[in-house]
């Protein structure tokens, strides 16, 4: 088998890890969770299981790519543990699962960037996402996104995905920093500021039940853990950087990315008076157009917000098909291209159904933050903590002046707090889809 691949600088894999991380989950569900939940109470949360639960997790899922240089599920079988490929496997199929409907949601995007310019949904945003959402046009904007989506990956690490990444990950920052700016200048914006950004402790305390599954779950999709990307992406690393500070680099910029999107979002929905986090999947959609229509400018603005969001699906589209390209780019001698597109081509027809209905993508949905989310990495966490630790630690530590204890104190928390948080919303979310497929059970009796 011919040599595998790597990237040809840590920048690039830095940048090609932020562009995974930052996507549709920061732009569009982030503002729109914290709108559902408690506003400022759920950042709260948020970030705290970001940086406590999901930080420690992303270094698990490093230490293991890094030190098998394989996919994700024949990195356990390198590891020397054959039984535990089962945890790649779970995570595969998650990437499998979790891309076939972001792709129908990139789909929508590339739609509004047209309807933006041509003011399509300015006569009425709901009726505009009603006929654009689902049917044969969102099947057709899914294909499309999934063909650009296989084209990047088709010409691999260094030539697809981080020169892509290095260019669409500052692009991103840039566009969105200047709408922030932007949104500073909106006549009763303030009060959006204050709801995001003063949390308010009895709505955290009363509410924390339903507060901290959805934190954790959003933590997990925001950082990409749990499909085997980050496995992936560190598998082509090669080289003595230091994970813990790639790792923290990687955090702290889909973190800003996230916190940016607030502060385009909510100055808009409060300067015209919308209430956020009303309604489902749809929402960001509905609200924001909505909002763009009655803004001078509209069309340009609108334009611009939805290539950011483009620019972002695309840039962590291309990390779940790598994932699963991977594996047999791994096993096969197939090209990289044959591959992706025979995997992206099988992706697209997964992802049909939820190109029909609402309701059948938030099933999807719920699926991936409720179950497999949160399992794969209970059991990665399992494996990196009880199973697999000793090589654990060196690991962390290589390429770092990390110390022994700081190495340890890592472990020890991967081994006790992570996963017990990480038990606690697997528990909620498997009450969550019991809920929903008793109502969807009465629903059909
Ligand atoms: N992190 C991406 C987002 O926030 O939109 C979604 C995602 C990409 C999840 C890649 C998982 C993944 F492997």
């Amino acid at each position: 088998m011919s040599q595998r691949e790597t990237w040809a600088t840590r920048v690039g894999f830095i940048l090609a890890a932020v562009g995974s991380a930052v996507g549709l989950g920061n732009v569009w569900q982030f503002p729109f969770q914290t709108g559902a939940n408690g506003g400022a109470a759920f950042i709260v949360v948020y970030l705290l299981a970001v940086f406590l639960i999901g930080f420690p997790a992303m270094l698990a899922e490093f230490v293991i790519g890094r030190r098998a240089e394989r996919n994700p599920i024949d990195a356990f079988a390198r590891l020397g543990h054959r039984n535990w490929r089962v945890v790649g496997i779970l995570g595969t199929l998650s990437a499998f699962w979790i891309l076939a409907f972001y792709s129908v949601v990139g789909g929508w995007v590339i739609r509004y960037i047209i309807g933006s310019v041509r003011g399509a949904y300015f006569s009425g945003s709901e009726a505009y996402f009603g006929a654009v959402s689902a049917g044969p046009e969102a099947v057709a904007f899914h294909a499309l996104f999934m063909a650009i989506t296989v084209g990047i990956v088709a010409f691999g690490i260094a030539g697809g995905i981080e020169r892509s990444t290095k260019l669409m990950v500052p692009s991103i920052v840039l566009l969105l920093g200047g709408l922030a700016i932007w949104a500073t200048t909106l006549d009763g914006g303030g009060a959006g500021y204050a709801y995001y950004l003063s949390p308010d402790v009895d709505t955290l305390v009363s509410n924390i039940g339903s507060i901290l599954p959805a934190a954790v779950g959003q933590a997990f999709f925001t950082l990409s853990l749990g499909m085997g990307a980050m496995i992936t992406y560190a598998s082509y690393l090669g080289r003595d950087d230091s994970l813990p500070i790639d790792g923290a680099t990687i955090v702290v910029l889909n973190t800003f990315v996230g916190l940016l999107a607030g502060l385009v979002v909510f100055p808009i929905l409060f300067s015209l008076g919308i209430e956020p986090g009303s309604g489902g999947l749809g929402a960001a959609f509905i609200t924001l157009a909505g909002a763009f229509a009655q803004l001078p400018a509209g069309r340009l603005l609108g334009a611009v917000f939805f290539i950011v969001l483009l620019l972002a699906a695309l840039s962590s589209a291309i990390s779940l098909l790598e994932v699963v390209t991977s594996y047999l780019a791994d096993n096969t001698s197939y090209s990289r291209p044959a591959l992706a597109t025979a995997l992206g081509g099988a992706i697209f027809a997964l992802g049909i159904p939820s190109a029909f209905g609402l309701s059948i993508l938030a099933w999807y949905n719920a699926i991936a933050y409720n179950l497999l989310l949160p399992l794969s990495v209970l059991t990665l966490l399992v494996f990196v903590g009880w199973v697999d630790t000793g090589d654990a630690v060196a690991e962390l530590r290589r390429g770092t002046g990390l110390s022994e204890s700081g190495a340890v104190a890592w472990l020890w928390f991967v081994r006790t707090i992570v996963p017990l948080g990480v038990l606690v919303t697997l528990l909620l979310g498997l009450q969550t889809l019991a809920v929903d497929a008793g109502l969807l059970a009465e629903a059909i009796v």
